[in-house]
């Protein structure tokens, strides 16, 4: 199959027109690319699994173009969830409500419960409408890989897999969304993102997270696979064992992938060391933390990524590095 990458109304339309035929399509999103299929239609949706190599018990989340739409695919929609659809969408995050039965097994692996996102991209609403059917997407990257912020990292996973990659540019949030379960009175965080618990109990009065010290609920399915692996040896360190974890390792051609101001202290000192800086602040480092993970992997080969600890957006961040390093952080 050939893959096109098109981009503008072109792209849409033609997109919109496989959707509706039964087919596949990448598309953009503020977080991540999404690979979507009809939410409605089982036999499209496994064609997802099929492309991605997904495990067949990871549920997918399904996006709509309008917040209203949440009830065509789920019910139920308690006060808090809709306390939380008010405060953040459209926006990065993804709210987990009891399905309706128009949202088949295949979609939610089986599960009673359906996640719903409302992104904010333009070009992701625009298709979502035009297609006229809610969209089932995964982050449109080969099952355990890095999630694609840009058209070409999806096409570098999916050429001839799909038959269009719709081009929006980079991905300006960088993460994926906070997973949140509201099938209970007080909000649970599947999975950490863009949008922290803090913002979250702003809002609700409470939040729990599935690591803390309460847990209600499972963490979501997909958080036990192996994720944002890179081809190559990964590692996180805190700010003090960079340098060490870099010399021990220079005969593999190394590379740090660390903050701004990190990248600055360890120049001066190691002016020779190979360095990419991710950016000054969290929100920068989460918007460009996969790309340059992906640009790293084509250039060294091991990667050793600064540990930015669990404050705030950091945890979230966190929670993708250290998953790439396959759970380690060198302390
Ligand atoms: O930002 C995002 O969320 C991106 C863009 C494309 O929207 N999508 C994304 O999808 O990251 P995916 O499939 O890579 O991650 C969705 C996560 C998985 O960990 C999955 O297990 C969890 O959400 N999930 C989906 N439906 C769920 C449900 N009903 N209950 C619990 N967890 C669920
Ligand atoms: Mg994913």
């Amino acid at each position: 199959m050939k893959t096109e990458v098109l981009k503008g109304k072109k792209a849409i339309d033609k997109g919109a027109e496989l959707i509706n035929r039964g087919e596949i399509v990448a598309f953009p999103t503020e977080t991540v690319y999404g690979l979507g299929a009809n939410a409605f239609n089982e036999e499209a949706v496994k064609k997802i699994f099929q492309a991605k190599g997904r495990p067949s018990d990871n549920p997918l989340i399904v996006h709509i173009a309008d917040k209203k739409d949440i009830y065509k695919v789920a019910e139920n929609v308690s006060a808090v969830a809709q306390k939380l659809i008010e405060a953040f969408m459209p926006g990065p995050i993804t709210i987990v409500l009891p399905k309706r039965k128009e949202i088949g097994n295949t979609v939610t692996a089986g599960l009673n419960t359906v996640g719903v996102r409302c992104p904010e991209n333009r070009v992701a609403r625009a298709f979502i409408k035009k297609c006229g059917v809610p969209i089932a997407a995964p982050s449109a990257n080969a099952s355990t890989r890095i999630s694609p912020t840009k058209a070409e990292y999806v096409l570098e996973d999916m050429d001839g897999k799909i038959p269009l990659i719709i081009d929006g540019g980079m991905s300006k949030v960088g993460i994926e969304s906070t997973v949140v379960s509201v099938t209970d009175d007080i909000p649970i965080i599947l999975r950490p993102g863009y949008v922290t618990s803090k913002m979250i109990a702003k809002v609700t009065g409470v939040c729990k997270n599935f690591s803390g010290e309460i847990i209600k609920s499972a963490p979501a399915p997909g958080m036990k696979y192996k994720h944002y692996a890179p081809v190559k040896e990964t590692v996180t360190a805190v700010r003090e064992k960079l340098e060490e974890t870099y010399l021990l390792n220079v005969n593999k051609n190394p590379v740090l992938l660390v903050s701004n101001k990190t990248a600055d202290i360890i120049k001066k000192n190691n002016p020779k060391f190979n360095i990419i800086k991710l950016g000054k602040s969290g929100i920068k480092i989460a918007s460009r933390i996969f790309s340059e993970m992906r640009k790293a992997e084509k250039i060294y080969d091991f990667i050793i990524i600064e540990y930015f600890g669990e404050e705030g957006i950091y945890k979230s961040i966190s929670n993708r590095t250290v998953k790439s390093a396959g759970g380690k952080i060198i302390k």
